[in-house]
């Protein structure tokens, strides 16, 4: 099965347009709240764990009111982990009794949530994990990840990949054909030999583009946060994904491949350190933070998905509201400024960042300038037209007596006395939109 980077242009078209998706961490761990590695970290048996499977009763489960917050934050995509590395599955799978249907809920959540989120005129992804704690044919004692690793009790347990993998592709075929159109499947993750061809990962995604021809995949099937994989190489892989998944991290120049083409990507980011529900981590980055990363993504040609952490019960953290609102009052105003934008070949301003669509130039104004601000790279005789884009007000080219030795720079200005300082409207980021008479150059 062939593979290149035209496909995934074309494959990514919507994508890359739309710049912002919600991330959703949810299962079972969301009950002790301490993340979803709480297996892998605290080492806990599947007997250890089994109470939370008892217990998952999400009475405030309603994906119509988490489809309807992305919406108003923005948010273009939604992405659900229908099963995460503890093997939960939130879908009813034929090929497991470890699904939700057989928890006092007694729902396939995940046809629900697709469901709900395609309501809300929202694209909508799945996330599925390689790795699985609970299947018996998946390494143990020597994996590095899996909760029972180095633990003599698995040091002679035998076991069958092949099993597994067969599991695996027959898992990845429900989720393919009984939900419906899917925009996105999240696989993850890859590491040493579980990486590739270990996953027959080939014929997966044979399976996965018979059946879903336009669904877009990430690179975790031959890698994980860490990497790229082939899609930035010549050897691109009929597996390599569609866009690279920097975790926690935004790639300081966007993501190129070897002959210097840009590549899609997606920063996947949480709202505090955790990815899923964790009430005890308090360290939320500020809505400005988010703001400021979410443009800075746009331009260096790069998509973010945010995270949320739903309670065991269902709800999204209030302080997780709060930032979706905050996020969704700045895009609102400034959301042109965001979809269909992307990198602008002027060099970084360093007041903030110039994002680009067609001949529209949008500056990112972060700091707050003292009298006029240079737009450098920008040809004042190209300018059609100057406006804040939160309310359209005029911003003008600055004739300042204190530019008057710069006649090579352009300069901008709003309030009235060409050499006052005035305070920028929005102290998050004010979005300046310059019209160009000319199609300028665009990457
Ligand atoms: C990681 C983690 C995981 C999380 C994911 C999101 O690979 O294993 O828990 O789901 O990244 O990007």
């Amino acid at each position: 099965m062939k593979n290149n980077l035209y496909d995934i242009n074309q494959r990514t078209e919507w994508f890359r347009k739309d710049r912002f998706g919600m991330f959703i961490h949810w299962g079972l761990y969301s009950i002790p709240g301490k993340g979803e590695w709480i297996r892998s970290h605290q080492r806990l048996s599947i007997e250890d764990y089994q109470p939370y499977f008892d217990t998952f009763y999400p009475t405030d489960y309603n994906p119509r009111e988490w489809a309807k917050q992305a919406k108003r934050a923005g948010m273009k995509y939604v992405v659900l982990t229908a099963k995460h590395h503890d093997g939960f599955c939130l879908f009813d799978s034929d090929y497991t009794d470890y699904k939700s249907t057989n928890t006092p809920i007694g729902k396939d959540l995940v046809a629900e949530f697709v469901e709900a989120v395609r309501q809300e005129g929202l694209k909508v992804g799945l996330y599925f994990s390689l790795v699985d704690w609970y299947h018996p044919d998946y390494p143990k004692y020597q994996d590095p990840y899996h909760p029972m690793r180095g633990d003599s009790r698995f040091e002679d347990d035998t076991f069958d990949l092949n099993r597994y993998v067969d599991y695996l592709h027959h898992q990845v075929k429900e989720i393919v054909t009984k939900y419906g159109q899917l925009d996105i499947l999240w696989f993850d993750f890859s590491y040493e030999e579980m990486s590739g061809e270990t996953w027959r990962a080939e014929e997966l995604m044979q399976l996965v583009r018979q059946y879903q021809p336009n669904v877009i995949v990430d690179n975790r099937l031959e890698g994980s946060g860490e990497g790229f994989g082939s899609i930035v190489t010549e050897q691109i892989t009929s597996y390599s994904g569609d866009f690279v998944s920097p975790e926690q991290i935004v790639p300081h120049e966007g993501i190129r491949n070897y002959k210097g083409e840009f590549i899609p990507w997606e920063l996947c980011l949480t709202m505090n350190n955790n990815w899923a529900y964790n009430p005890t981590d308090y360290l939320y980055k500020s809505s400005k933070t988010l703001i400021r990363k979410l443009v800075e993504c746009v331009s260096k040609n790069g998509n973010m998905i945010l995270n949320v952490g739903p309670t065991a019960l269902g709800v999204i953290p209030q302080e997780s509201q709060d930032i979706l609102a905050d996020i969704g009052a700045w895009i609102e105003k400034n959301g042109e400024s965001i979809y269909g934008c992307g990198i602008s070949n002027l060099p970084k301003p360093e007041w903030g960042y110039y994002t680009q669509k067609g001949n529209t130039i949008y500056a990112h104004v972060f700091e707050q300038p003292i009298g006029p601000l240079a737009l450098i790279g920008i040809d004042k005789n190209q300018i059609k037209r100057m406006s804040f884009l939160h309310d359209g007000s005029e911003v003008s080219i600055s004739s300042s007596f204190t530019t008057l030795a710069y006649e090579d720079i352009c300069f901008a200005q709003y309030g009235e006395v060409p050499h006052f300082t005035y305070p920028l409207p929005d102290e998050i980021d004010s979005v300046i939109k310059i019209e160009l008479k000319e199609l300028a150059d665009e990457n």
